[in-house]
């Protein structure tokens, strides 16, 4: 197993996974210009073959927020996810998220990992569901 930053050559296969998993799939061109960003900041996960799963943040001064994260349907419940964003935990700011209330998988997963609720906004995804403002307080715990 391997984490490491992502490179430009591996949007391909980031947009096949995101494609396959996510409830409203990145175009590759936005996964592209997500990498040229000036805050971006990502990692790939993979076994020792394949990349398995990514994470794409924006780091700013004082908060990092995720944009994306996802793991192949077949590497799931694995534990690549925790490590990924335990990769961006290390860096040290606070982190902010938004995910839809009907995504159950990963609002277990943010809460596991000690994000809390701080905002709902109403009717937000194209499927009519709310989405979660999370956040990790890193910088001043509670
Ligand atoms: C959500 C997602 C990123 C989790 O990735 P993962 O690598 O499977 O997560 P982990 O293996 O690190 O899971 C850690 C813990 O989170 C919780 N969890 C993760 N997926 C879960 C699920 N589908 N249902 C319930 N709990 C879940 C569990 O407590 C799990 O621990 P356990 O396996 O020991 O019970 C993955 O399911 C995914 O890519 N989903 C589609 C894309 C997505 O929803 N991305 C996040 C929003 S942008």
């Amino acid at each position: 197993m391997i984490l490491r930053q992502v490179n430009p050559t591996d949007v391909q296969v980031i947009y096949e996974i995101n494609s396959g998993i996510q409830a409203f799939p990145w175009t590759k061109k936005a996964l592209e210009e997500e990498m040229q960003n000036s805050q971006f900041k990502g990692w790939v996960f993979c076994d020792k073959v394949n990349i398995t799963g990514y994470l794409f943040a924006r780091l700013g001064d004082d908060v990092s927020e995720i944009m994306t994260l996802g793991v192949s349907q077949h590497h799931q419940r694995t534990g690549a996810a925790t490590k990924l964003l335990n990769q961006l935990i290390s860096l040290g700011r606070d982190i902010i998220l938004e995910v839809s209330d009907n995504n159950e998988g990963a609002v277990t997963l943010y809460k596991k990992m000690g994000f809390k609720i701080f905002n709902i906004r109403k009717s937000y995804y194209p499927d009519g569901s709310n989405a979660l403002c999370m956040k990790l307080n890193i910088a001043n715990p509670q």
